[in-house]
C-alpha cells in the first residue's frame, strides 16, 4: 500500500487506557480504509516503559522513517490529541522535517480545532452525564501552559449557555484548576459531585489525580468538603460519538485538496 495514516497519540502504559486509544485508532482507520495505519506515541517516557515490557511503539519521526523506507508516497498524520497545544506544535514540526521524503504529507487536526468542535464535544459530554438533582458534574481536563488552554474556560461557557451550568470544567495542569471548581460548587450548594475525565484516556491523571485515594486527589478533597463523590473512570476515547468527531475531521481533511 502506498498511502499511510499515522495515528499519533501521547501514549499510555495503562492497559484500559490503551484500549481507549485503540478505539479511536480503529475509528480513524475506518475513515481512511485505503491507508495502512501506523501507530506512533509522542511520549518518550511511555515508549521507554513499553519497550522494557517488550513492545516497540514508534515515535512520529521513527514512523515517518519506517514509511519512507517502505517507499510510501502519501502520508496523513492524524493526532488523537485534544487541542492545538504544545504537543501538536511539536508534532507539526516533526512532520514538517520529513516533508521532503514523501510526494505528499499532511497533518490533520486534533479533536478541538474550532468553535464548532467545542460545541460538538460539549453536547456529547452533556449527553453522557445528565443533570441530577442536587448534583454537579466535574470534568477533569489536562490543561496546558499553551494558549490553547482557553478551550477549557470556553467549554465552561458553552455548558453554561447551553443550560448545563451544573457541569464544571477544571484542569490538572492549567486553568481553571480545582480551586475554581470548588468555589463554584460552593456557590451552587450541591451535595453530590460526579467526577469524569475530559480526556481521551482514563490514564494516570484520571486514576490518581482525579479519583485516586491519595490526600490530594480531587475525589479526596471534594469528599473532605462534604460532597458525596462518584467517578467515571473511562476516557472519552471509549465514547462512539467522540470517535465519530475524530473520524469526521479526518474524512473532511482527506477529501479536501
Ligand atoms: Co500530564
Amino acid at each position: 500500500m502506498n498511502q499511510a495514516l499515522i495515528c499519533v497519540s501521547f501514549g499510555t502504559t495503562v492497559p484500559a487506557a490503551r484500549q481507549e486509544i485503540e478505539a479511536v485508532e480503529r475509528a480513524l482507520s475506518a475513515a481512511a480504509p485505503d491507508r495502512k495505519m501506523v501507530r506512533a506515541f509522542t511520549s518518550g517516557m511511555i515508549r521507554r516503559i513499553l519497550k522494557e515490557r517488550g513492545e516497540t511503539v514508534y515515535s512520529l519521526p521513527e514512523a515517518l522513517e519506517a514509511l519512507r523506507q517502505e517507499g510510501t508516497e502519501d502520508v496523513f498524520v492524524q493526532p488523537t490529541h485534544f487541542l492545538c497545544g504544545i504537543e501538536y506544535d511539536k508534532l507539526r514540526a516533526e512532520a514538517g522535517a520529513a516533508r521532503q521524503n514523501f510526494a505528499r504529507l499532511r497533518v490533520g487536526r486534533p479533536l478541538l480545532a474550532s468553535t464548532r468542535d467545542l460545541r460538538a464535544l460539549a453536547e456529547t459530554v452533556a449527553a453522557l452525564y445528565p443533570a441530577r438533582q442536587d448534583g454537579a458534574v466535574v470534568l477533569m481536563g489536562h490543561g496546558s501552559a499553551h494558549f490553547a488552554n482557553v478551550v477549557y474556560p470556553a467549554l465552561q461557557t458553552i455548558f453554561e449557555l447551553g443550560g448545563r451550568p451544573d457541569i464544571r470544567v477544571g484542569t490538572v495542569e492549567g486553568w481553571p484548576a480545582l480551586a475554581e471548581v470548588r468555589r463554584s460548587l460552593e456557590q451552587m450548594k450541591v451535595r453530590r459531585v460526579h467526577l469524569a475525565p475530559l480526556m481521551l484516556v482514563a490514564g494516570d491523571h484520571a486514576r490518581n489525580d482525579m479519583a485516586g485515594e491519595g490526600p490530594d486527589s480531587w475525589q479526596t478533597v471534594l469528599e473532605q468538603d462534604g460532597y458525596a463523590v462518584t467517578a467515571t473512570l473511562e476516557g472519552l476515547g471509549r465514547c462512539e460519538a467522540v470517535q465519530a468527531l475524530y473520524a469526521a475531521h479526518l474524512r473532511e481533511d482527506l477529501t479536501r485538496d
